[in-house]
Formats: structure tokens, sequence, C-alpha cells
């Protein structure tokens, strides 16, 4: 039942133009390049979780002038990890709901093509670290432009997303930024499978 109702979703997707993957909106055309130190990512990358530390740099095959804003948002939080209650943004997989794990505003792109800035992060980024004993978490990158009069839409706005475990981060819609500034310019997503290996703090577990 679940394997036949992802097929027909695939085949709504035109995955030629998809650097988001059939089901995760909003969808976006262009390949958003993340490089975390010496490891560059490829399109759509399955990765161990062991080897994502450290916030990346994105950067686009295309020139681009003007403000651009980042976020980086797990598409695969169980259901149960939300212990609040009223309407929740749909995540990838059936009961799974998002959580964000960064968003970096007030970019602009240096020659080399990668996206720098000099403002604080909104949600400062936090490592790919999805729960023991679940499946494998799939993170979204996404790359806006950020119109000068740029705030947060009411869905995503008065929450506090520092540090970077607070409950806060669950249940972000990028959609209604997208209904607000326009279409992203580039996406990326990275596959993380549970690594048993990676530290984790007291008793985070099932929650990123
Ligand atoms: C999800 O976020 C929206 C907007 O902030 C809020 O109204 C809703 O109650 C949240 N849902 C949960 C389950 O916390
Ligand atoms: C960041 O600050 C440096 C040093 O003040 C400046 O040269 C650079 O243009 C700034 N970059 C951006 C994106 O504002
Ligand atoms: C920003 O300005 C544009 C153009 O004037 C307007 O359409 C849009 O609603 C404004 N956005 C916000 C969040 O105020």
């Amino acid at each position: 039942m679940y394997s036949s109702l992802f097929t027909a979703s695939l085949l709504l997707v035109p995955t030629v133009l998809c650097q988001t993957p059939p089901g995760i909106s909003p969808a976006a055309s262009k390949n958003l390049g993340v490089r975390y130190n010496d490891l560059t990512l490829s399109a759509n990358q399955l990765l161990p979780e062991s080897t994502i530390p450290g916030t990346p740099t994105v950067s686009l095959d295309q020139s681009l002038t003007g403000t651009y804003m980042v976020m980086l948002v797990d598409q695969s939080i169980p259901q149960s990890s939300i212990t609040s209650t009223g309407p929740q943004v749909q995540g990838l997989q059936p009961c799974r709901t998002t959580r964000l794990h960064w968003l970096q505003t007030s970019l602009s792109q240096t020659s080399s093509g990668t996206f720098v800035s000099n403002s604080s992060a909104i949600a400062e980024y936090g490592s790919p670290l999805p729960g023991l004993d679940d499946i494998a978490h799939t993170y979204v990158f996404w790359l806006f432009p950020q119109p000068a009069n740029f705030t947060l839409p009411p869905w995503d706005a008065g929450r506090v997303y520092n540090p970077i475990e607070v409950y806060a981060r669950m249940n972000f819609s990028t959609n209604v930024i997208a209904q607000e500034v326009g279409a992203p310019i580039a996406a990326s997503l990275v596959s993380v499978p549970v690594s048993v290996s990676m530290p984790r703090a007291g008793e985070h577990n099932s929650v990123w």
C-alpha cells in the first residue's frame, strides 16, 4: 500500500527537473552546491551521518546579484516527536513532519559562486541527526531570494530558533516562505541514515 502510493506520487513529478525529491515542495530545478570542508555533496546524496560535521558552504554555478537566504529542513521527523497540538507541516513520508536545521539570511554571492553573510543566523546550523532506530531522514537545502522587506511569514514567525535543540524548530514551513518570496532558486537534499556511533546529548534520541 505504502509503496504503491509512493510510486504513484513519483509519476506525477517531472523528475528530470527536480533537485527536490518527489513529495517535497517547494520544488527547485537547479542544484544547490553544498560543501562541508573538503567534502562536496553530489546532488541528492546518501551519506553516513558521521561525515557531516560543521556548517556547510553553499554555492551556485550561476552568477547572481542581490540578497539571498538559505535553509536546511529535515523532512522526516516522526509525528510521535510532536508534543504540541495543532496542524503540522507534512513531511516527506506519511506521519512525518519537519524540523528546521539552519536558516541564514543576508547572503550575497562571491565571485567564486559561494554565498556569504555577515549576519548571525536566525537558526544556527544543526547537523543532521536522525533518532536512534529511525529510518534515514531526508534533509533539504533551499536557496531563496530575500527581498529587502522580508520578514518570516506568520506560520514561522514569533519563534525563537536558537539554540539548535529548541522544540520551536519543529513544524517549520518552507512553503509559506515560497508563497511570500517566490520559488526557490536552487535546492539539494541529503539522505542520512542513523549512525549509532554519533555522540548524542542526554536523552536526545528521536527528535532531529
Ligand atoms: C505548527 O505551527 C503552526 C504555526 O506556528 C501552529 O499554529 C501549530 O499549532 C503548530 N502545530 C503543532 C503540532 O505544534
Ligand atoms: C562582510 O564584512 C566584510 C568586512 O567588513 C566586508 O568586506 C564584506 O563586504 C561583508 N560582506 C557582506 C556579504 O556583507
Ligand atoms: C514586500 O514588498 C512587496 C512589493 O511591494 C509586497 O508585494 C510584499 O507583500 C511585501 N512583503 C512583506 C512581507 O511585507
